[in-house]
Protein backbone atom coordinates (compact mmCIF):
# COMPACT_ATOMS: atom_id res chain seq x y z
CA UNK A 1 0.00 0.00 0.00
CA UNK A 2 1.20 3.43 -1.22
CA UNK A 3 -0.45 6.20 1.66
CA UNK A 4 0.24 9.74 0.40
CA UNK A 5 -0.10 12.52 2.66
CA UNK A 6 -0.75 15.77 0.47
CA UNK A 7 0.21 18.55 2.99
CA UNK A 8 2.95 16.61 5.34
CA UNK A 9 4.42 19.56 7.05
CA UNK A 10 0.89 20.95 8.23
CA UNK A 11 -0.63 20.77 11.50
CA UNK A 12 -3.24 17.58 10.78
CA UNK A 13 -0.62 15.55 9.69
CA UNK A 14 1.58 15.61 12.79
CA UNK A 15 -1.28 16.22 15.58
CA UNK A 16 -3.66 13.19 13.58
CA UNK A 17 -2.38 11.43 10.21
CA UNK A 18 0.59 10.37 11.94
CA UNK A 19 -0.04 9.13 14.99
CA UNK A 20 -3.07 7.42 13.46
CA UNK A 21 -0.76 5.65 11.01
CA UNK A 22 1.87 4.82 13.71
CA UNK A 23 -1.33 3.02 15.59
CA UNK A 24 -2.64 1.02 13.13
CA UNK A 25 0.77 -0.26 12.58
CA UNK A 26 1.66 -1.00 16.00
CA UNK A 27 -1.93 -3.42 15.52
CA UNK A 28 -0.78 -4.83 12.31
CA UNK A 29 -3.64 -3.51 11.03
CA UNK A 30 -1.31 -1.67 7.70
CA UNK A 31 -1.31 -4.03 4.81
CA UNK A 32 2.53 -4.73 4.12
CA UNK A 33 4.44 -3.65 2.36
CA UNK A 34 3.46 0.14 2.98
CA UNK A 35 5.30 3.51 2.28
CA UNK A 36 4.02 6.42 3.22
CA UNK A 37 4.85 9.20 1.10
CA UNK A 38 4.40 12.80 2.70
CA UNK A 39 4.26 15.66 0.15
CA UNK A 40 5.12 19.29 1.13
CA UNK A 41 6.22 22.63 -0.04
CA UNK A 42 9.00 22.93 2.51
CA UNK A 43 12.84 21.34 1.44
CA UNK A 44 13.41 18.46 3.94
CA UNK A 45 15.76 15.22 3.36
CA UNK A 46 13.15 12.47 4.83
CA UNK A 47 15.48 11.80 7.99
CA UNK A 48 15.42 15.28 9.26
CA UNK A 49 11.67 15.27 8.58
CA UNK A 50 10.82 12.07 10.21
CA UNK A 51 13.51 13.13 13.37
CA UNK A 52 10.75 16.46 13.31
CA UNK A 53 8.17 14.59 13.08
CA UNK A 54 8.67 12.36 15.71
CA UNK A 55 9.62 15.63 18.23
CA UNK A 56 6.22 16.62 17.94
CA UNK A 57 4.22 13.76 18.26
CA UNK A 58 3.13 13.44 21.58
CA UNK A 59 3.10 9.92 23.61
CA UNK A 60 5.28 6.61 23.05
CA UNK A 61 6.31 5.21 20.01
CA UNK A 62 8.03 1.78 21.03
CA UNK A 63 8.32 1.15 17.12
CA UNK A 64 8.66 4.29 15.70
CA UNK A 65 12.23 3.24 14.62
CA UNK A 66 10.62 0.16 12.72
CA UNK A 67 7.79 2.23 11.47
CA UNK A 68 9.54 5.48 10.66
CA UNK A 69 11.83 3.26 7.87
CA UNK A 70 8.25 3.04 5.60
CA UNK A 71 8.48 7.10 5.56
CA UNK A 72 9.50 8.95 2.90
CA UNK A 73 9.30 12.74 2.58
CA UNK A 74 8.96 14.73 -1.54
CA UNK A 75 9.39 18.40 -1.64
CA UNK A 76 6.81 19.53 -4.33
CA UNK A 77 4.67 22.96 -5.21
CA UNK A 78 1.21 21.14 -5.91
CA UNK A 79 -0.65 24.10 -7.37
CA UNK A 80 2.32 23.20 -10.49
CA UNK A 81 0.73 20.37 -12.19
CA UNK A 82 3.37 19.60 -14.09
CA UNK A 83 5.15 18.54 -10.60
CA UNK A 84 3.01 15.83 -10.41
CA UNK A 85 5.13 13.97 -13.17
CA UNK A 86 8.38 13.79 -10.86
CA UNK A 87 5.72 13.01 -8.22
CA UNK A 88 4.79 9.71 -9.96
CA UNK A 89 8.42 8.90 -10.99
CA UNK A 90 9.40 9.61 -6.66
CA UNK A 91 6.47 6.83 -6.16
CA UNK A 92 7.52 4.16 -9.24
CA UNK A 93 11.08 4.34 -7.49
CA UNK A 94 9.78 3.04 -4.06
CA UNK A 95 8.77 -0.71 -6.05
CA UNK A 96 5.95 -1.29 -4.10
CA UNK A 97 3.36 -4.17 -6.01
CA UNK A 98 1.34 -3.31 -8.47
CA UNK A 99 -1.97 -4.67 -7.05
CA UNK A 100 -1.41 -2.70 -3.67
CA UNK A 101 -3.54 -0.13 -2.65
CA UNK A 102 -3.00 4.18 -4.23
CA UNK A 103 -4.33 6.21 -1.01
CA UNK A 104 -4.05 10.13 -1.58
CA UNK A 105 -4.85 11.97 1.46
CA UNK A 106 -5.53 14.99 0.98
CA UNK A 107 -4.64 17.03 4.21
CA UNK A 108 -4.57 20.92 2.33
CA UNK A 109 -7.30 23.88 2.54
CA UNK A 110 -9.50 23.64 0.31
CA UNK A 111 -9.02 25.66 -2.89
CA UNK A 112 -6.07 22.76 -3.62
CA UNK A 113 -8.62 19.99 -3.75
CA UNK A 114 -9.32 20.17 -7.50
CA UNK A 115 -5.90 21.31 -8.78
CA UNK A 116 -4.59 18.03 -6.80
CA UNK A 117 -7.26 15.85 -7.56
CA UNK A 118 -7.34 16.78 -11.56
CA UNK A 119 -3.08 16.59 -11.68
CA UNK A 120 -3.42 12.93 -10.20
CA UNK A 121 -6.33 12.23 -12.97
CA UNK A 122 -4.43 13.78 -15.54
CA UNK A 123 -0.94 11.68 -14.88
CA UNK A 124 -3.22 8.62 -14.49
CA UNK A 125 -2.08 7.95 -10.86
CA UNK A 126 -5.87 8.22 -10.17
CA UNK A 127 -8.14 5.93 -12.64
CA UNK A 128 -11.62 5.68 -13.01
CA UNK A 129 -12.75 2.41 -12.05
CA UNK A 130 -9.44 1.13 -10.22
CA UNK A 131 -10.62 0.36 -7.21
CA UNK A 132 -7.22 0.05 -5.22
CA UNK A 133 -6.76 4.09 -6.34
CA UNK A 134 -8.81 6.27 -3.83
CA UNK A 135 -8.54 9.84 -2.75
CA UNK A 136 -9.61 11.33 0.42
CA UNK A 137 -10.75 15.04 1.15
CA UNK A 138 -10.36 16.75 4.44
CA UNK A 139 -13.10 18.80 5.64
CA UNK A 140 -14.64 21.37 4.55
CA UNK A 141 -15.21 19.94 1.21
CA UNK A 142 -15.50 23.20 -0.69
CA UNK A 143 -15.64 26.63 0.25
CA UNK A 144 -18.94 27.37 -0.20
CA UNK A 145 -21.83 25.61 -2.49
CA UNK A 146 -20.35 26.86 -6.17
CA UNK A 147 -17.11 25.54 -5.40
CA UNK A 148 -18.14 21.94 -3.77
CA UNK A 149 -20.32 21.83 -6.86
CA UNK A 150 -17.31 22.46 -8.97
CA UNK A 151 -14.89 19.94 -7.06
CA UNK A 152 -17.22 17.40 -6.98
CA UNK A 153 -18.30 17.57 -11.04
CA UNK A 154 -14.60 17.09 -11.90
CA UNK A 155 -14.38 13.97 -9.60
CA UNK A 156 -17.44 12.17 -11.01
CA UNK A 157 -16.67 13.28 -14.62
CA UNK A 158 -13.41 11.31 -13.82
CA UNK A 159 -13.62 8.69 -11.57
CA UNK A 160 -16.39 6.39 -9.70
CA UNK A 161 -18.21 7.72 -6.12
CA UNK A 162 -16.82 4.63 -4.77
CA UNK A 163 -13.65 6.22 -4.98
CA UNK A 164 -14.23 9.30 -3.22
CA UNK A 165 -14.06 9.77 0.63
CA UNK A 166 -14.93 13.03 2.03
CA UNK A 167 -13.87 12.56 5.12
CA UNK A 168 -15.70 14.63 9.00
CA UNK A 169 -13.59 13.06 11.77
CA UNK A 170 -15.99 13.47 14.33
CA UNK A 171 -18.15 10.74 12.27
CA UNK A 172 -15.40 8.38 13.38
CA UNK A 173 -16.04 9.18 17.10
CA UNK A 174 -16.71 6.52 19.82
CA UNK A 175 -19.78 8.79 20.94
CA UNK A 176 -20.95 10.35 17.49
CA UNK A 177 -20.96 6.30 16.41
CA UNK A 178 -23.07 6.01 19.49
CA UNK A 179 -25.76 8.58 19.11
CA UNK A 180 -28.05 6.01 16.69
CA UNK A 181 -27.17 3.36 18.84
CA UNK A 182 -28.88 4.98 22.06
CA UNK A 183 -31.61 6.53 19.93
CA UNK A 184 -32.90 3.50 18.07
CA UNK A 185 -31.64 0.32 20.57
CA UNK A 186 -33.70 1.98 23.92
CA UNK A 187 -37.53 1.87 23.84
CA UNK A 188 -36.73 4.74 26.55
CA UNK A 189 -35.20 7.10 24.06
CA UNK A 190 -36.97 6.07 20.89
CA UNK A 191 -40.47 6.89 21.98
CA UNK A 192 -40.08 9.88 23.50
CA UNK A 193 -37.25 11.67 20.85
CA UNK A 194 -39.95 14.57 19.84
CA UNK A 195 -41.36 17.63 20.44
CA UNK A 196 -43.75 16.63 22.96
CA UNK A 197 -41.35 15.79 25.02
CA UNK A 198 -37.71 17.30 24.31
CA UNK A 199 -37.74 20.87 24.46
CA UNK A 200 -34.18 21.86 23.21
CA UNK A 201 -31.00 20.42 22.27
CA UNK A 202 -27.10 22.23 22.65
CA UNK A 203 -24.32 21.34 20.98
CA UNK A 204 -21.17 22.39 21.76
CA UNK A 205 -17.41 21.99 19.99
CA UNK A 206 -15.54 24.50 22.25
CA UNK A 207 -11.64 25.01 21.41
CA UNK A 208 -9.04 26.34 23.51
CA UNK A 209 -6.37 26.90 21.00
CA UNK A 210 -6.11 30.02 18.71
CA UNK A 211 -5.51 29.88 14.93
CA UNK A 212 -1.54 29.45 15.99
CA UNK A 213 0.21 29.29 13.07
CA UNK A 214 -3.40 27.92 10.41
CA UNK A 215 -4.12 31.45 9.75
CA UNK A 216 -3.73 31.56 6.03
CA UNK A 217 -6.43 28.49 6.04
CA UNK A 218 -8.34 29.71 9.03
CA UNK A 219 -9.27 32.98 7.72
CA UNK A 220 -10.81 31.97 4.34
CA UNK A 221 -12.98 29.65 6.78
CA UNK A 222 -13.98 30.97 9.79
CA UNK A 223 -15.85 28.94 12.53
CA UNK A 224 -18.64 28.47 10.32
CA UNK A 225 -17.03 26.75 7.67
CA UNK A 226 -14.14 25.21 9.38
CA UNK A 227 -16.91 23.59 12.10
CA UNK A 228 -20.44 23.88 11.70
CA UNK A 229 -20.86 23.25 8.28
CA UNK A 230 -19.17 19.74 8.82
CA UNK A 231 -18.97 18.49 12.47
CA UNK A 232 -21.97 20.23 14.21
CA UNK A 233 -24.01 19.60 11.60
CA UNK A 234 -23.21 16.25 11.41
CA UNK A 235 -23.88 15.66 14.69
CA UNK A 236 -27.26 17.57 14.43
CA UNK A 237 -28.34 15.17 11.54
CA UNK A 238 -27.77 12.40 13.96
CA UNK A 239 -29.64 13.73 16.78
CA UNK A 240 -32.56 14.70 14.31
CA UNK A 241 -33.06 12.48 11.78
CA UNK A 242 -35.74 10.10 11.37
CA UNK A 243 -35.87 6.42 11.96
CA UNK A 244 -34.53 4.92 9.18
CA UNK A 245 -36.29 1.15 7.53
CA UNK A 246 -33.26 -0.17 8.22
CA UNK A 247 -29.72 0.65 9.71
CA UNK A 248 -27.57 0.48 6.57
CA UNK A 249 -25.07 3.36 5.48
CA UNK A 250 -27.81 4.29 2.68
CA UNK A 251 -31.04 4.61 4.66
CA UNK A 252 -29.50 6.66 7.66
CA UNK A 253 -27.49 8.78 4.90
CA UNK A 254 -31.15 9.67 3.01
CA UNK A 255 -33.06 10.18 6.49
CA UNK A 256 -29.74 12.54 7.58
CA UNK A 257 -29.86 14.32 3.98
CA UNK A 258 -33.87 15.07 4.93
CA UNK A 259 -32.64 16.79 8.08
CA UNK A 260 -31.00 19.60 6.16
CA UNK A 261 -33.53 19.86 3.81
CA UNK A 262 -35.47 21.03 6.16
CA UNK A 263 -33.74 22.77 8.48
CA UNK A 264 -34.60 26.22 9.40
CA UNK A 265 -31.94 29.19 10.81
CA UNK A 266 -33.43 31.38 13.10
CA UNK A 267 -32.02 35.07 12.25
CA UNK A 268 -30.25 35.18 15.64
CA UNK A 269 -26.82 34.05 14.64
CA UNK A 270 -23.93 35.22 17.02
CA UNK A 271 -21.01 35.91 15.09
CA UNK A 272 -17.53 36.71 17.69
CA UNK A 273 -14.02 37.21 17.55
CA UNK A 274 -11.14 36.67 19.71
CA UNK A 275 -9.24 39.59 21.20
CA UNK A 276 -5.75 39.38 19.47
CA UNK A 277 -6.90 37.52 15.96
CA UNK A 278 -5.80 40.56 14.05
CA UNK A 279 -2.62 40.10 15.34
CA UNK A 280 -1.87 36.30 14.20
CA UNK A 281 0.05 35.01 11.53
CA UNK A 282 -1.45 35.56 7.55
CA UNK A 283 -4.50 37.30 9.05
CA UNK A 284 -5.34 40.97 7.33
CA UNK A 285 -6.02 43.46 9.61
CA UNK A 286 -9.44 44.57 8.41
CA UNK A 287 -10.32 40.39 8.92
CA UNK A 288 -14.37 40.25 9.53
CA UNK A 289 -13.45 36.30 9.74
CA UNK A 290 -15.53 34.71 13.19
CA UNK A 291 -13.91 32.83 15.49
CA UNK A 292 -17.09 32.12 16.85
CA UNK A 293 -20.57 30.99 16.09
CA UNK A 294 -23.90 30.60 17.90
CA UNK A 295 -26.69 28.92 15.89
CA UNK A 296 -30.32 28.70 16.70
CA UNK A 297 -32.26 26.47 14.16
CA UNK A 298 -35.35 24.35 13.76
CA UNK A 299 -35.89 21.12 11.63
CA UNK A 300 -39.33 22.11 10.18
CA UNK A 301 -40.86 18.29 10.71
CA UNK A 302 -43.22 16.81 12.44
CA UNK A 303 -40.99 15.30 15.19
CA UNK A 304 -39.29 18.64 15.56
CA UNK A 305 -41.64 21.10 15.55
CA UNK A 306 -40.45 24.20 17.51
CA UNK A 307 -38.09 22.84 19.33
CA UNK A 308 -34.80 24.89 19.07
CA UNK A 309 -31.20 23.32 18.35
CA UNK A 310 -28.31 25.32 19.71
CA UNK A 311 -25.08 25.12 18.01
CA UNK A 312 -22.16 26.78 19.61
CA UNK A 313 -18.45 26.34 18.60
CA UNK A 314 -15.75 29.29 19.05
CA UNK A 315 -11.66 29.29 19.56
CA UNK A 316 -9.51 30.56 22.32
CA UNK A 317 -12.29 29.16 24.89
CA UNK A 318 -11.16 28.58 28.52
CA UNK A 319 -11.03 24.49 27.91
CA UNK A 320 -11.33 21.71 24.81
CA UNK A 321 -15.08 20.50 25.43
CA UNK A 322 -17.50 18.66 23.05
CA UNK A 323 -20.95 17.53 24.17
CA UNK A 324 -24.39 17.67 23.32
CA UNK A 325 -27.33 17.96 25.61
CA UNK A 326 -30.75 16.81 25.41
CA UNK A 327 -32.65 18.79 27.85
CA UNK A 328 -36.59 17.13 28.27
CA UNK A 329 -40.05 19.33 29.13
CA UNK A 330 -41.10 19.05 32.70
CA UNK A 331 -42.88 16.59 34.21
CA UNK A 332 -46.53 17.41 34.34
CA UNK A 333 -47.27 16.51 38.06
CA UNK A 334 -46.58 19.34 40.66
CA UNK A 335 -44.63 18.15 43.64
CA UNK A 336 -45.18 20.09 47.16
CA UNK A 337 -41.75 19.27 48.28
CA UNK A 338 -39.39 21.14 45.66
CA UNK A 339 -40.46 21.05 42.16
CA UNK A 340 -38.47 18.43 39.91
CA UNK A 341 -35.83 19.40 37.57
CA UNK A 342 -36.11 19.09 34.09
CA UNK A 343 -34.45 15.60 32.61
CA UNK A 344 -31.70 15.63 30.82
CA UNK A 345 -29.32 13.61 28.28
CA UNK A 346 -25.73 14.19 27.93
CA UNK A 347 -23.59 12.68 25.64
CA UNK A 348 -19.87 13.69 26.38
CA UNK A 349 -17.90 13.53 23.19
CA UNK A 350 -14.75 15.22 24.79
CA UNK A 351 -12.59 15.32 26.66
CA UNK A 352 -14.62 12.27 28.37
CA UNK A 353 -16.58 9.99 26.22
CA UNK A 354 -19.85 9.23 27.95
CA UNK A 355 -23.72 9.57 28.88
CA UNK A 356 -25.10 11.36 31.57
CA UNK A 357 -28.83 10.73 32.32
CA UNK A 358 -30.46 13.30 34.98
CA UNK A 359 -33.40 12.11 36.55
CA UNK A 360 -35.60 13.06 40.11
CA UNK A 361 -36.10 11.17 42.92
CA UNK A 362 -36.97 10.97 46.50
CA UNK A 363 -34.47 12.92 48.39
CA UNK A 364 -32.75 9.84 51.53
CA UNK A 365 -34.89 10.94 54.75
CA UNK A 366 -38.11 11.55 56.42
CA UNK A 367 -39.38 13.91 54.14
CA UNK A 368 -40.62 13.73 50.64
CA UNK A 369 -38.54 16.21 48.86
CA UNK A 370 -37.52 15.59 45.56
CA UNK A 371 -33.86 15.58 43.97
CA UNK A 372 -32.30 15.33 40.71
CA UNK A 373 -30.37 12.07 40.50
CA UNK A 374 -27.10 11.48 37.87
CA UNK A 375 -26.92 7.76 35.82
CA UNK A 376 -23.36 8.09 34.75
CA UNK A 377 -21.73 5.95 32.45
CA UNK A 378 -18.19 6.64 31.15
CA UNK A 379 -17.54 5.54 28.09
CA UNK A 380 -13.52 4.81 27.95
CA UNK A 381 -13.74 3.16 31.22
CA UNK A 382 -15.16 -0.12 30.07
CA UNK A 383 -12.61 -0.19 27.06
CA UNK A 384 -9.56 -2.18 27.48
CA UNK A 385 -6.53 -0.51 26.15
CA UNK A 386 -6.72 2.75 24.19
CA UNK A 387 -10.08 3.58 22.58
CA UNK A 388 -9.78 4.01 18.87
CA UNK A 389 -8.99 7.28 17.67
CA UNK A 390 -11.61 8.54 15.14
CA UNK A 391 -8.68 9.33 12.54
CA UNK A 392 -7.12 5.26 12.97
CA UNK A 393 -10.99 3.94 12.56
CA UNK A 394 -11.72 6.25 9.15
CA UNK A 395 -8.43 5.50 7.33
CA UNK A 396 -8.83 1.91 8.48
CA UNK A 397 -11.78 1.97 6.81
CA UNK A 398 -10.55 4.05 3.70
CA UNK A 399 -8.04 0.82 3.41
CA UNK A 400 -11.20 -1.81 3.57
CA UNK A 401 -13.45 0.03 1.23
CA UNK A 402 -16.00 0.96 4.12
CA UNK A 403 -17.52 4.75 3.33
CA UNK A 404 -20.62 4.75 6.06
CA UNK A 405 -18.67 7.08 8.12
CA UNK A 406 -17.65 9.39 5.37
CA UNK A 407 -19.87 11.93 4.16
CA UNK A 408 -21.83 11.38 1.21
CA UNK A 409 -22.22 14.11 -1.65
CA UNK A 410 -25.68 15.18 -0.86
CA UNK A 411 -25.29 15.56 2.77
CA UNK A 412 -22.32 18.24 1.94
CA UNK A 413 -24.56 20.00 -0.71
CA UNK A 414 -27.35 20.15 1.57
CA UNK A 415 -25.42 21.62 4.53
CA UNK A 416 -23.56 24.06 2.01
CA UNK A 417 -27.23 25.38 1.02
CA UNK A 418 -27.61 26.48 4.55
CA UNK A 419 -24.21 27.56 5.40
CA UNK A 420 -24.21 29.91 2.19
CA UNK A 421 -27.30 30.98 3.36
CA UNK A 422 -25.82 32.16 6.80
CA UNK A 423 -22.85 33.25 5.15
CA UNK A 424 -25.03 36.28 3.30
CA UNK A 425 -26.22 37.35 6.16
CA UNK A 426 -23.05 37.61 8.32
CA UNK A 427 -22.17 40.94 6.92
CA UNK A 428 -25.36 42.41 8.48
CA UNK A 429 -24.77 41.04 11.72
CA UNK A 430 -22.58 42.61 14.49
CA UNK A 431 -19.32 40.64 15.60
CA UNK A 432 -18.72 40.42 19.10
CA UNK A 433 -14.96 41.06 19.83
CA UNK A 434 -14.39 38.34 23.44
CA UNK A 435 -11.26 38.08 25.33
CA UNK A 436 -12.95 35.19 27.34
CA UNK A 437 -15.59 32.40 26.95
CA UNK A 438 -17.53 34.08 29.14
CA UNK A 439 -18.11 37.54 27.33
CA UNK A 440 -19.33 35.86 24.16
CA UNK A 441 -21.50 33.16 26.05
CA UNK A 442 -22.94 35.68 28.36
CA UNK A 443 -23.88 37.40 25.16
CA UNK A 444 -25.44 33.88 23.59
CA UNK A 445 -27.38 33.22 26.91
CA UNK A 446 -28.85 36.67 27.08
CA UNK A 447 -29.89 36.47 23.75
CA UNK A 448 -31.64 32.94 24.23
CA UNK A 449 -32.18 32.76 27.22
CA UNK A 450 -30.85 29.07 28.09
CA UNK A 451 -27.85 28.19 30.48
CA UNK A 452 -25.18 26.96 28.19
CA UNK A 453 -22.49 26.29 30.21
N1 LIG B 1 -5.33 20.79 12.05
C1 LIG B 1 -6.32 20.07 12.45
O1 LIG B 1 -6.42 19.67 13.61
C2 LIG B 1 -7.40 19.65 11.48
C3 LIG B 1 -8.44 18.85 11.99
C4 LIG B 1 -9.43 18.43 11.10
C5 LIG B 1 -9.36 18.78 9.78
N2 LIG B 1 -8.35 19.58 9.31
C6 LIG B 1 -8.34 19.93 7.89
O2 LIG B 1 -7.13 19.50 7.30
C7 LIG B 1 -6.74 20.40 6.28
C8 LIG B 1 -5.32 20.83 6.55
O3 LIG B 1 -5.26 21.39 7.83
P1 LIG B 1 -3.88 21.71 8.55
O4 LIG B 1 -4.24 22.24 9.88
O5 LIG B 1 -2.94 20.57 8.49
O6 LIG B 1 -3.32 22.90 7.65
P2 LIG B 1 -1.88 23.57 7.68
O7 LIG B 1 -1.23 23.31 9.00
O8 LIG B 1 -2.07 24.95 7.21
O9 LIG B 1 -1.07 22.72 6.58
C9 LIG B 1 -1.30 22.84 5.21
C10 LIG B 1 -0.24 22.06 4.47
O10 LIG B 1 -0.35 22.32 3.08
C11 LIG B 1 0.93 22.59 2.55
N3 LIG B 1 0.84 23.45 1.38
C12 LIG B 1 0.13 24.59 1.26
N4 LIG B 1 0.28 25.06 0.00
C13 LIG B 1 1.09 24.19 -0.66
C14 LIG B 1 1.61 24.12 -1.98
N5 LIG B 1 1.30 25.02 -2.91
N6 LIG B 1 2.39 23.07 -2.31
C15 LIG B 1 2.73 22.13 -1.39
N7 LIG B 1 2.28 22.14 -0.11
C16 LIG B 1 1.46 23.17 0.24
C17 LIG B 1 1.68 23.27 3.65
O11 LIG B 1 3.04 23.15 3.38
P3 LIG B 1 4.11 24.27 3.84
O12 LIG B 1 3.76 24.62 5.23
O13 LIG B 1 5.38 23.53 3.70
O14 LIG B 1 3.95 25.43 2.91
C18 LIG B 1 1.20 22.40 4.84
O15 LIG B 1 1.90 21.18 4.84
C19 LIG B 1 -7.77 21.54 6.29
O16 LIG B 1 -8.72 21.28 5.28
C20 LIG B 1 -8.42 21.42 7.66
O17 LIG B 1 -9.76 21.83 7.69
C21 LIG B 1 -7.37 20.01 10.15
Amino acid sequence: MLFTIFGATGDLTTKKLIPALYRLYEEDQLPEPFKIMCVGRRSYETDAFVQEVRAKVDGAYPDWEAFSQNIHYYTMDFSDPEAFAGYGEEISGLNLPKHGDRIYYLATAPHYFPIIAKALIDHRLLVKGDMRSKIVFEKPFGEDLDSAKAYNRLLLESIEESQVYRIDHYLGKEMLQNILTVRFANKIFESIWDHENIESVKILALESETVKQRGGYYDRSGALKDMVQNHLFQTLALIAMDSPMGLNDTLIKNEKVKVFEHLHVADEVIFGQYEGYLNEKDIPLDSRTETFVGLKVFVNSQRWRNTPFYLVTGKKMSKKLAEIVVTFKNASCFFEKGQPEKNSLKIEIYPREGIILQFNGKAPGLQAYTMPMKLDYCHMCNVVGNSAEAYEKLILDVIHDDSSLFTRWDEIEGSWKIIDGISRLKRFEPLYIYSKEEEIMKIVEERWKIGLM
